[in-house]
Protein backbone atom coordinates (compact mmCIF):
# COMPACT_ATOMS: atom_id res chain seq x y z
CA UNK A 1 0.00 0.00 0.00
CA UNK A 2 1.66 3.53 -0.77
CA UNK A 3 1.49 6.11 1.47
CA UNK A 4 2.62 9.65 -0.02
CA UNK A 5 1.69 12.97 2.15
CA UNK A 6 1.34 16.24 -0.05
CA UNK A 7 3.70 18.44 1.19
CA UNK A 8 2.06 21.88 -1.22
CA UNK A 9 0.27 21.98 -4.51
CA UNK A 10 2.19 19.22 -6.70
CA UNK A 11 4.98 18.39 -3.79
CA UNK A 12 5.03 15.10 -2.33
CA UNK A 13 6.57 13.43 0.49
CA UNK A 14 7.46 10.02 -0.92
CA UNK A 15 9.47 8.56 1.93
CA UNK A 16 9.41 5.94 4.43
CA UNK A 17 9.80 4.51 8.04
CA UNK A 18 11.98 2.24 9.58
CA UNK A 19 11.36 1.08 12.94
CA UNK A 20 13.52 -2.12 12.73
CA UNK A 21 17.15 -0.71 12.34
CA UNK A 22 18.53 -0.57 15.84
CA UNK A 23 21.52 1.50 15.05
CA UNK A 24 21.95 4.19 12.60
CA UNK A 25 24.89 4.04 10.53
CA UNK A 26 25.29 0.80 12.55
CA UNK A 27 26.53 2.92 15.37
CA UNK A 28 23.43 4.87 16.60
CA UNK A 29 20.64 3.50 18.54
CA UNK A 30 17.17 4.96 17.66
CA UNK A 31 14.82 3.59 20.02
CA UNK A 32 12.42 5.87 18.32
CA UNK A 33 13.10 4.91 14.83
CA UNK A 34 14.09 6.92 12.08
CA UNK A 35 12.47 8.18 8.39
CA UNK A 36 14.30 8.75 5.27
CA UNK A 37 12.47 11.19 3.17
CA UNK A 38 12.54 11.59 -0.56
CA UNK A 39 10.30 14.03 -2.80
CA UNK A 40 8.86 14.09 -5.90
CA UNK A 41 7.52 17.02 -7.88
CA UNK A 42 4.70 17.01 -10.28
CA UNK A 43 5.05 19.78 -12.74
CA UNK A 44 5.59 19.79 -16.20
CA UNK A 45 8.12 18.13 -15.66
CA UNK A 46 8.28 15.05 -12.66
CA UNK A 47 11.21 15.72 -10.40
CA UNK A 48 12.14 13.01 -7.52
CA UNK A 49 14.54 14.28 -4.70
CA UNK A 50 16.96 12.06 -3.58
CA UNK A 51 16.05 8.57 -2.60
CA UNK A 52 16.08 6.13 0.72
CA UNK A 53 17.47 3.38 2.52
CA UNK A 54 17.14 0.13 0.83
CA UNK A 55 15.66 -1.24 4.03
CA UNK A 56 12.39 0.88 1.99
CA UNK A 57 12.66 0.44 -1.10
CA UNK A 58 9.76 -1.51 -1.87
CA UNK A 59 6.70 0.83 -0.17
CA UNK A 60 9.44 3.51 -2.08
CA UNK A 61 8.82 2.09 -5.40
CA UNK A 62 4.90 1.45 -4.91
CA UNK A 63 5.22 5.69 -3.34
CA UNK A 64 6.23 7.11 -6.70
CA UNK A 65 4.08 4.81 -9.12
CA UNK A 66 1.41 5.73 -7.32
CA UNK A 67 1.51 9.53 -8.09
CA UNK A 68 3.06 9.24 -11.40
CA UNK A 69 0.56 6.91 -12.66
CA UNK A 70 0.91 6.68 -16.22
CA UNK A 71 3.68 9.44 -16.58
CA UNK A 72 7.64 8.72 -16.92
CA UNK A 73 10.32 10.45 -14.21
CA UNK A 74 11.49 13.00 -16.00
CA UNK A 75 14.61 13.67 -13.57
CA UNK A 76 15.96 12.85 -9.89
CA UNK A 77 18.27 15.38 -8.19
CA UNK A 78 20.66 13.91 -5.89
CA UNK A 79 21.46 16.71 -3.11
CA UNK A 80 23.13 13.92 -0.70
CA UNK A 81 25.41 10.46 -1.70
CA UNK A 82 24.98 8.56 1.73
CA UNK A 83 23.39 5.27 0.97
CA UNK A 84 20.39 5.49 3.47
CA UNK A 85 19.70 8.20 0.52
CA UNK A 86 20.98 7.20 -2.56
CA UNK A 87 20.14 3.46 -1.56
CA UNK A 88 17.75 3.13 -4.68
CA UNK A 89 19.43 5.28 -7.49
CA UNK A 90 20.05 2.30 -9.31
CA UNK A 91 16.73 0.60 -9.10
CA UNK A 92 15.21 3.85 -10.27
CA UNK A 93 17.31 4.26 -13.15
CA UNK A 94 16.41 0.84 -14.50
CA UNK A 95 13.08 1.31 -14.08
CA UNK A 96 12.73 5.01 -15.78
CA UNK A 97 15.80 4.45 -18.26
CA UNK A 98 15.01 7.41 -19.62
CA UNK A 99 15.61 9.63 -16.12
CA UNK A 100 18.30 12.43 -16.53
CA UNK A 101 20.05 12.28 -12.91
CA UNK A 102 21.07 15.96 -11.96
CA UNK A 103 24.23 16.16 -9.49
CA UNK A 104 27.29 18.11 -9.16
CA UNK A 105 30.89 16.66 -10.18
CA UNK A 106 31.35 15.21 -6.68
CA UNK A 107 28.20 13.28 -7.03
CA UNK A 108 29.10 11.63 -10.00
CA UNK A 109 32.01 10.76 -8.84
CA UNK A 110 30.21 9.02 -5.84
CA UNK A 111 27.68 7.40 -7.58
CA UNK A 112 30.40 5.65 -10.18
CA UNK A 113 32.23 4.20 -6.83
CA UNK A 114 28.71 3.46 -5.63
CA UNK A 115 26.97 1.64 -8.62
CA UNK A 116 30.21 0.88 -11.10
CA UNK A 117 27.66 -1.03 -13.42
CA UNK A 118 25.08 1.64 -13.99
CA UNK A 119 24.63 3.86 -16.94
CA UNK A 120 22.37 6.93 -17.20
CA UNK A 121 22.26 10.24 -18.98
CA UNK A 122 23.66 13.12 -16.17
CA UNK A 123 22.93 17.03 -16.01
CA UNK A 124 26.27 18.23 -14.09
CA UNK A 125 25.45 21.16 -12.06
CA UNK A 126 27.34 24.13 -10.48
CA UNK A 127 26.71 26.73 -7.61
CA UNK A 128 23.34 28.64 -7.94
CA UNK A 129 22.31 26.63 -11.51
CA UNK A 130 19.00 26.62 -12.13
CA UNK A 131 16.37 24.18 -13.74
CA UNK A 132 13.34 25.10 -15.11
CA UNK A 133 10.87 22.23 -14.61
CA UNK A 134 7.44 24.21 -15.51
CA UNK A 135 6.03 26.50 -13.44
CA UNK A 136 8.69 25.63 -10.81
CA UNK A 137 12.42 26.13 -11.52
CA UNK A 138 14.94 24.86 -8.99
CA UNK A 139 18.21 26.36 -8.17
CA UNK A 140 21.31 24.67 -6.32
CA UNK A 141 23.53 25.31 -3.67
CA UNK A 142 26.57 23.50 -2.51
CA UNK A 143 26.35 22.41 1.21
CA UNK A 144 30.14 20.61 0.92
CA UNK A 145 30.56 18.76 4.53
CA UNK A 146 26.73 18.76 5.13
CA UNK A 147 27.56 15.80 5.59
CA UNK A 148 29.27 14.83 3.22
CA UNK A 149 31.94 16.63 0.58
CA UNK A 150 29.00 16.74 -2.45
CA UNK A 151 26.49 17.62 -0.51
CA UNK A 152 23.95 20.05 -2.07
CA UNK A 153 20.51 21.85 -1.37
CA UNK A 154 17.99 22.37 -3.89
CA UNK A 155 15.73 25.61 -3.54
CA UNK A 156 12.41 25.76 -5.47
CA UNK A 157 11.47 29.40 -5.38
CA UNK A 158 7.59 30.11 -5.92
CA UNK A 159 6.77 28.54 -3.12
CA UNK A 160 10.25 28.84 -1.11
CA UNK A 161 11.15 25.10 -0.64
CA UNK A 162 14.38 24.53 0.43
CA UNK A 163 15.06 20.79 -0.03
CA UNK A 164 17.98 20.85 2.53
CA UNK A 165 19.49 17.57 2.36
CA UNK A 166 20.82 15.97 5.73
CA UNK A 167 20.64 19.69 7.45
CA UNK A 168 17.61 20.03 9.66
CA UNK A 169 17.09 16.46 9.73
CA UNK A 170 16.47 14.32 13.06
CA UNK A 171 15.85 10.30 14.23
CA UNK A 172 12.57 10.04 14.92
CA UNK A 173 10.01 8.03 12.61
CA UNK A 174 7.27 9.73 11.46
CA UNK A 175 4.10 8.78 13.33
CA UNK A 176 1.64 9.66 10.67
CA UNK A 177 2.08 13.61 10.76
CA UNK A 178 4.69 15.29 8.61
CA UNK A 179 4.88 19.22 9.91
CA UNK A 180 6.94 19.84 12.77
CA UNK A 181 3.79 21.93 13.99
CA UNK A 182 1.96 18.80 13.90
CA UNK A 183 3.85 17.48 16.48
CA UNK A 184 4.98 18.74 19.96
CA UNK A 185 8.30 18.82 18.54
CA UNK A 186 10.29 19.35 21.96
CA UNK A 187 8.39 16.81 23.94
CA UNK A 188 8.58 14.20 20.49
CA UNK A 189 11.80 15.18 18.57
CA UNK A 190 14.40 17.68 20.42
CA UNK A 191 16.79 15.13 21.97
CA UNK A 192 16.54 13.12 18.76
CA UNK A 193 17.42 15.84 16.49
CA UNK A 194 20.59 17.19 19.09
CA UNK A 195 21.38 13.61 19.21
CA UNK A 196 21.27 13.20 15.53
CA UNK A 197 22.80 16.34 14.46
CA UNK A 198 26.18 16.28 17.37
CA UNK A 199 26.91 13.52 16.34
CA UNK A 200 26.87 13.16 12.45
CA UNK A 201 27.24 16.28 11.27
CA UNK A 202 28.84 18.07 14.68
CA UNK A 203 32.37 18.24 13.93
CA UNK A 204 31.15 20.40 10.85
CA UNK A 205 30.01 23.37 12.17
CA UNK A 206 32.09 26.31 9.90
CA UNK A 207 30.22 24.37 6.96
CA UNK A 208 27.10 24.25 8.40
CA UNK A 209 27.76 27.88 9.47
CA UNK A 210 28.41 28.49 5.73
CA UNK A 211 25.54 27.02 4.66
CA UNK A 212 22.86 29.05 7.18
CA UNK A 213 24.70 32.39 5.88
CA UNK A 214 23.49 31.15 2.04
CA UNK A 215 20.39 30.13 3.22
CA UNK A 216 19.49 33.29 4.55
CA UNK A 217 19.44 35.44 1.55
CA UNK A 218 16.65 32.85 0.41
CA UNK A 219 12.90 33.39 0.78
CA UNK A 220 12.54 29.88 3.17
CA UNK A 221 8.88 29.25 3.70
CA UNK A 222 9.38 25.54 3.84
CA UNK A 223 12.19 23.15 4.81
CA UNK A 224 12.42 19.70 3.71
CA UNK A 225 15.22 17.46 5.06
CA UNK A 226 16.02 13.95 4.54
CA UNK A 227 14.87 12.83 8.34
CA UNK A 228 12.13 13.94 10.29
CA UNK A 229 9.38 16.56 10.14
CA UNK A 230 8.67 19.34 7.39
CA UNK A 231 9.35 22.50 8.04
CA UNK A 232 6.45 25.71 7.61
CA UNK A 233 6.30 27.22 10.89
CA UNK A 234 7.99 28.96 13.18
CA UNK A 235 11.10 27.47 10.98
CA UNK A 236 13.57 30.49 12.79
CA UNK A 237 12.82 27.98 16.03
CA UNK A 238 15.25 25.42 14.61
CA UNK A 239 17.21 27.64 12.62
CA UNK A 240 18.31 29.11 16.06
CA UNK A 241 19.24 25.73 17.27
CA UNK A 242 20.99 24.89 14.29
CA UNK A 243 22.97 28.16 14.83
CA UNK A 244 23.77 27.43 18.25
CA UNK A 245 24.99 23.76 17.55
CA UNK A 246 27.46 24.71 14.67
CA UNK A 247 28.48 27.62 16.65
CA UNK A 248 29.55 25.05 19.55
CA UNK A 249 27.64 27.63 22.23
CA UNK A 250 25.66 25.81 24.71
CA UNK A 251 22.26 25.77 24.57
CA UNK A 252 21.97 26.19 28.16
CA UNK A 253 23.45 27.05 31.18
CA UNK A 254 23.85 24.04 33.33
CA UNK A 255 26.37 21.38 34.14
CA UNK A 256 26.66 17.84 33.31
CA UNK A 257 28.48 15.53 35.15
CA UNK A 258 30.32 12.90 33.10
CA UNK A 259 31.83 9.49 35.83
CA UNK A 260 33.81 6.55 35.39
CA UNK A 261 33.47 4.34 38.36
CA UNK A 262 34.62 0.99 38.74
CA UNK A 263 33.56 0.39 42.01
CA UNK A 264 31.42 3.38 42.73
CA UNK A 265 33.98 5.56 44.70
CA UNK A 266 33.81 7.96 42.11
CA UNK A 267 30.24 8.02 41.39
CA UNK A 268 29.92 8.42 45.06
CA UNK A 269 31.96 11.74 44.61
CA UNK A 270 29.81 12.41 41.17
CA UNK A 271 26.85 12.35 43.07
CA UNK A 272 28.17 14.45 46.02
CA UNK A 273 29.23 16.90 43.74
CA UNK A 274 25.41 17.12 42.25
CA UNK A 275 23.56 17.69 45.35
CA UNK A 276 26.40 20.31 46.17
CA UNK A 277 25.94 22.36 43.52
CA UNK A 278 22.06 21.94 43.40
CA UNK A 279 22.82 23.24 47.35
CA UNK A 280 24.56 26.14 46.23
CA UNK A 281 22.37 26.96 43.82
CA UNK A 282 22.94 25.06 40.06
CA UNK A 283 19.58 23.64 39.27
CA UNK A 284 20.07 22.95 35.75
CA UNK A 285 22.65 19.67 36.07
CA UNK A 286 22.71 15.97 34.57
CA UNK A 287 24.94 13.10 35.95
CA UNK A 288 25.61 10.11 33.25
CA UNK A 289 27.52 6.90 34.13
CA UNK A 290 29.24 6.78 30.69
CA UNK A 291 29.51 3.03 31.00
CA UNK A 292 25.93 3.31 30.69
CA UNK A 293 24.99 5.95 28.67
CA UNK A 294 26.02 5.47 25.11
CA UNK A 295 28.52 7.65 24.25
CA UNK A 296 26.00 9.87 20.98
CA UNK A 297 23.82 10.76 24.48
CA UNK A 298 27.14 12.15 26.23
CA UNK A 299 28.09 14.09 23.55
CA UNK A 300 24.54 15.55 22.30
CA UNK A 301 24.52 16.72 26.23
CA UNK A 302 28.23 18.12 25.95
CA UNK A 303 27.30 20.48 22.81
CA UNK A 304 23.95 21.35 25.00
CA UNK A 305 25.69 22.34 28.30
CA UNK A 306 27.72 25.25 29.34
CA UNK A 307 29.54 23.28 31.79
CA UNK A 308 31.64 19.87 31.59
CA UNK A 309 32.22 17.91 35.24
CA UNK A 310 34.67 15.02 33.94
CA UNK A 311 35.48 12.09 36.60
CA UNK A 312 37.64 9.67 35.84
CA UNK A 313 39.53 6.65 37.56
CA UNK A 314 43.07 5.64 36.62
CA UNK A 315 43.43 3.09 34.43
CA UNK A 316 46.12 1.02 32.97
CA UNK A 317 48.21 4.55 34.08
CA UNK A 318 45.94 6.44 31.57
CA UNK A 319 42.32 7.69 31.75
CA UNK A 320 39.88 4.88 32.28
CA UNK A 321 39.09 3.54 28.51
CA UNK A 322 34.99 4.59 28.21
CA UNK A 323 35.75 7.98 29.20
CA UNK A 324 39.25 8.28 27.07
CA UNK A 325 36.82 7.09 24.40
CA UNK A 326 34.32 10.04 25.04
CA UNK A 327 36.75 12.71 25.39
CA UNK A 328 38.44 11.76 21.89
CA UNK A 329 35.06 11.55 20.57
CA UNK A 330 34.49 15.06 21.69
CA UNK A 331 37.48 15.64 20.49
CA UNK A 332 36.98 14.58 16.78
CA UNK A 333 33.56 16.62 16.99
CA UNK A 334 35.27 20.13 17.31
CA UNK A 335 33.45 20.52 20.93
CA UNK A 336 34.28 24.11 21.50
CA UNK A 337 34.14 26.82 24.47
CA UNK A 338 32.96 25.08 27.59
CA UNK A 339 34.44 25.14 31.19
CA UNK A 340 35.27 22.12 32.40
CA UNK A 341 36.51 20.55 35.87
CA UNK A 342 37.93 17.83 36.75
CA UNK A 343 38.00 15.02 39.60
CA UNK A 344 40.32 11.92 39.27
CA UNK A 345 40.70 8.81 41.13
CA UNK A 346 43.71 6.60 41.54
CA UNK A 347 44.75 3.93 44.80
CA UNK A 348 48.39 4.38 43.39
CA UNK A 349 50.05 6.70 40.71
CA UNK A 350 46.89 8.58 39.79
CA UNK A 351 47.26 10.41 36.47
CA UNK A 352 44.13 10.36 35.04
CA UNK A 353 43.50 14.08 35.58
CA UNK A 354 47.12 15.03 34.21
CA UNK A 355 45.94 13.30 31.29
CA UNK A 356 42.34 14.39 31.19
CA UNK A 357 43.76 18.24 31.22
CA UNK A 358 46.14 17.83 28.60
CA UNK A 359 42.92 15.96 26.10
CA UNK A 360 40.85 19.13 27.04
CA UNK A 361 43.29 21.48 26.40
CA UNK A 362 44.04 20.71 23.30
CA UNK A 363 40.53 21.63 22.27
CA UNK A 364 39.42 25.22 21.26
CA UNK A 365 38.17 27.56 23.81
CA UNK A 366 37.68 25.29 26.72
CA UNK A 367 37.98 27.14 30.17
CA UNK A 368 39.53 24.51 32.75
CA UNK A 369 38.64 25.63 36.13
CA UNK A 370 42.46 25.33 37.92
CA UNK A 371 41.35 23.92 41.16
CA UNK A 372 40.62 19.71 40.20
CA UNK A 373 39.47 17.17 42.75
CA UNK A 374 41.62 13.79 43.10
CA UNK A 375 40.25 10.58 44.86
CA UNK A 376 42.52 8.89 46.80
CA UNK A 377 40.26 5.09 46.54
CA UNK A 378 37.22 6.76 48.20
CA UNK A 379 36.47 9.88 50.11
CA UNK A 380 35.05 10.28 53.58
CA UNK A 381 33.56 13.58 55.33
CA UNK A 382 36.95 14.64 56.45
CA UNK A 383 37.25 15.75 53.12
CA UNK A 384 33.89 17.57 53.03
CA UNK A 385 35.14 21.45 53.00
CA UNK A 386 37.80 20.71 50.36
CA UNK A 387 34.63 18.96 47.88
CA UNK A 388 32.38 22.08 48.97
CA UNK A 389 35.98 24.96 48.05
CA UNK A 390 35.70 22.32 44.54
CA UNK A 391 32.19 23.32 43.50
CA UNK A 392 32.39 26.66 44.79
CA UNK A 393 35.29 27.20 42.31
CA UNK A 394 32.42 25.48 39.89
CA UNK A 395 29.63 28.06 40.71
CA UNK A 396 31.99 30.65 40.55
CA UNK A 397 32.22 29.98 37.41
CA UNK A 398 28.93 30.66 36.06
CA UNK A 399 29.15 34.65 37.27
FE1 LIG B 1 21.13 10.87 6.29
FE2 LIG B 1 24.47 11.93 5.66
O1 LIG B 1 22.86 10.96 5.47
Amino acid sequence: MYCVKKVLDNIYWVGGNDRKTALFENMFPIPNGVSYNSYLILDEKTVLLDTVDHSISREFMENIEHLLGERNLDYIIVNHMEPDHCAIIGDIVLKYPEIQVVGNAKTFQMIEQFFPDIKFDRITVKEGDCLEIGKRKLNFYFSPMVHWPEAMVTFESVDGVLFSADAFGTFGALDGNLFADEYDFERVFLEDARRYYTNIVGKFGKPVQSLLSKASNLDIKCICPLHGPVWRENIGYFVDKYNKWSSYEAEEKGVMIAYASMYGNTENVANALAFMLSEKGIKNIKVYDVSTTHISQLVADTFKYSHIVLASPTYNAGIYPIMENYIRDIKALNVQNKTVAIVDNGTWANTAGKQMIKEISEMKNMNIIEKGFSILSSVNKDRENELNEFVDEIVKSFE
